[in-house]
């Protein structure tokens, strides 16, 4: 059996008193697109920094290729996208400087792009159609913007896998389709994607499977599978069993905690929505 591009075995997760990761497990083969679904407070973005060497886990192993994350993160092959909240767009960097980041790993410790950096950078900025915002500061960018700037940065470092958290929070339909469609190329050329969304409807077709989230893998199979109304009740709540799933476009096509009637069963720690 060949090895699991993303290994996540038993991962337990604390932040002091709160339990994030429960014995969470998850394998993902090379060049699957993921699809990470589940409430607010279920433990996407923990999972996604457990993954990128960000948390240490209490208990419980991660492996990318068969390597630590630590190892696969500082040779450059985990892509990154954070979730918004995560970034100070505020700091003084240009849309190029943050692309170019994706390169350090390619530099010498002076950091000092070669030629061969200037035009990954250029190639990747040109791939995310965002050639003419390079010089703009990071957070001068709209959200679509914003997340194809760190797409960019995974794509001129040459990631073999690409993590995104919420890539569509806040986009509009012309960046998800980009977004959408780069995903799909990096796959076909061998790139491992795992992607948080709360756009269930989107899942189909942006996803070669998915796996539903509460601080535990509650299932983990098709898109078509996953969505079915009873495993969303288990992860969601009653409230989404009782109702068709909304069209898209549609506000409430993005669920939103206070759409959570009932949190699921079995669940152990407080859950809290943190936007
Ligand atoms: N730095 C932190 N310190 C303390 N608790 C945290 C921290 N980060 C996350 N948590 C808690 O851990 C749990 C999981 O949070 P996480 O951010 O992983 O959820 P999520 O599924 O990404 O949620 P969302 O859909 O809102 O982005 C939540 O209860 C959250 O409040
Ligand atoms: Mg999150």
């Amino acid at each position: 059996m060949s090895t699991p591009a993303i290994l996540v075995e038993n991962v337990t997760v604390h932040y002091g008193e709160v339990l994030a990761l429960d014995s969470a497990s998850l394998t993902v083969d090379a060049a699957r697109i993921c699809g990470l679904i589940g409430m607010n407070g279920s433990g996407k973005s923990t999972l996604f920094k457990v993954i990128m060497g960000m948390i240490k886990p209490d208990a419980g192993r991660v492996l990318i290729g068969g390597q630590s994350p630590t190892k696969a993160r500082k040779e450059g092959g985990i892509g990154y996208v954070p979730q918004s909240e995560d970034v100070d767009w505020q700091f003084p960097l240009s849309v190029r400087d943050v692309v170019m980041m994706g390169r350090y790993g390619h530099q010498g410790f002076t950091r000092h792009p070669s030629k061969a950096d200037r035009s990954a950078v250029d190639q990747a900025l040109d791939r995310v159609e965002l050639g003419e915002y390079a010089e703009r500061q990071i957070g001068q960018l709209s959200g679509g913007q914003k997340k194809r700037a760190f797409v960019a940065r995974g794509i001129a470092q040459g990631a073999t896998m690409m993590l995104l958290d919420e890539p569509f929070a806040g986009v509009d339909k012309r960046s998800e389709a980009t977004i959408t469609r780069l995903l799909r190329e990096l796959a076909s050329d061998g790139c491992t994607i795992l992607i948080s969304t709360h756009d269930l409807h989107a899942l189909p077709g942006l996803c070669d499977e998915a796996v539903l989230l509460m601080r535990r893998v509650l299932m983990h199979g098709a898109p078509e599978q996953v969505l079915q109304p009873e495993n969303l009740a288990m992860a969601f709540g009653l409230d989404v069993l009782n109702r068709d799933l909304p069209e898209p476009d549609h506000p409430a096509a993005v669920v939103h905690p206070a759409a959570v009637v009932h949190p699921a069963a079995g669940a152990s720690a407080t859950t809290e929505s943190r936007g």
